[in-house]
């Protein structure tokens, strides 16, 4: 080999290594900068399908202006409400959005976000049935009226969660009057067929008032429970936390924020 080829084809090999180098750095920052967004698409207005089997809503564009702006590219997968904080924890999802009421017990297994809204419970019911609901707003009145009824709510929720502490374990109600569902559009499907199946559901209000937008439902009461709802991250991923949290707060001052209210809320 004269001396020109060797030096040609060293500057070949030195060409192709950094290729290599650069296309895996690419490869590389692509993986990395990739978040899971993990929700439960049953919950209009904050998520759910539209009539191609998109998941959108409220906190679908809230949670993917955040991340995009943080660099991120997202993926939204969806998964039973119940299966979110584990999912999260075994690392299949990076960050939760799914209206997920910030709890103590939560609070133990993940980290939150700063709260972003405010919501209570309420009951819903099918509208005409012959549920008579006691709408003083006196707890025992209140719940007197509503032990014996067939009541439904999704697993893992804080709807469900209310009925258990209020109703059965304070034995007013017979545990298997409540009906839990993997999803809460089904809770709504039954309650449509009727008393058969359910009587009433308890879930957040603005969903309920979502749901009882299509005739035939309508929200019998609100039980004031006085929620916030924050993201879900992994515990010690403070860095994450920290960056949603300053995007969020900012996002929540702005007239995308505004805009977003009204598209969903309005
Ligand atoms: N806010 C309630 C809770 O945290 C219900 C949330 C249900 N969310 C959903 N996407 N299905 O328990």
């Amino acid at each position: 080999m004269n001396k020109e080829k060797k030096i040609l084809s060293t500057l070949m090999v030195i060409v192709m290594v950094g290729l290599g180098v650069a296309l895996s750095g690419c490869v590389e920052e692509e993986e990395v900068n990739k978040i899971i967004v993990g929700t439960s698409a049953d919950f209009a207005p904050f998520e759910y399908t539209d009539a191609s089997g998109n998941i959108i809503g409220f906190d679908i564009e809230m949670v993917t202006t955040i991340l995009e702006n943080l660099n991120y590219t997202v993926e939204v997968k969806d998964i039973g409400f119940d299966s979110l904080i584990p999912s999260l924890q075994a690392e299949t999802i990076d960050v939760i959005a799914a209206a997920m009421t910030i709890t103590e017990e939560r609070e133990e297994q993940i980290d939150f976000s700063i709260p972003y809204y405010e919501a209570d419970q309420s009951v819903l019911i099918k509208k005409g049935s012959d549920v008579e609901i006691n709408e003083s707003h006196n707890l025992e009145n209140f719940t007197a009226s509503i032990a014996n009824l067939t009541i439904g709510a999704q697993t893992g929720t804080t709807g469900a969660g209310w009925v258990q502490e209020n109703l059965i374990d304070t034995e007013l109600m017979d545990e298997a009057n409540l009906k839990l569902y993997d999803l809460y559009i089904d809770a709504v499907a039954d309650l449509d067929i009727g008393p058969a199946r359910l009587d009433a559901i308890i879930l957040d209000l603005p969903v309920a008032q979502a749901f009882a937008e299509d005739s035939g439902r309508e929200v019998a009461y609100t039980i004031i429970t006085g929620e916030s709802y924050g993201l879900g991250v992994r515990e010690g991923e403070t860095e994450l936390l920290n960056n949603i949290n300053a995007e969020l707060n900012e996002f929540m001052l702005s007239e995308e924020w505004t805009t977003l209210i009204t598209k969903y809320f309005e």
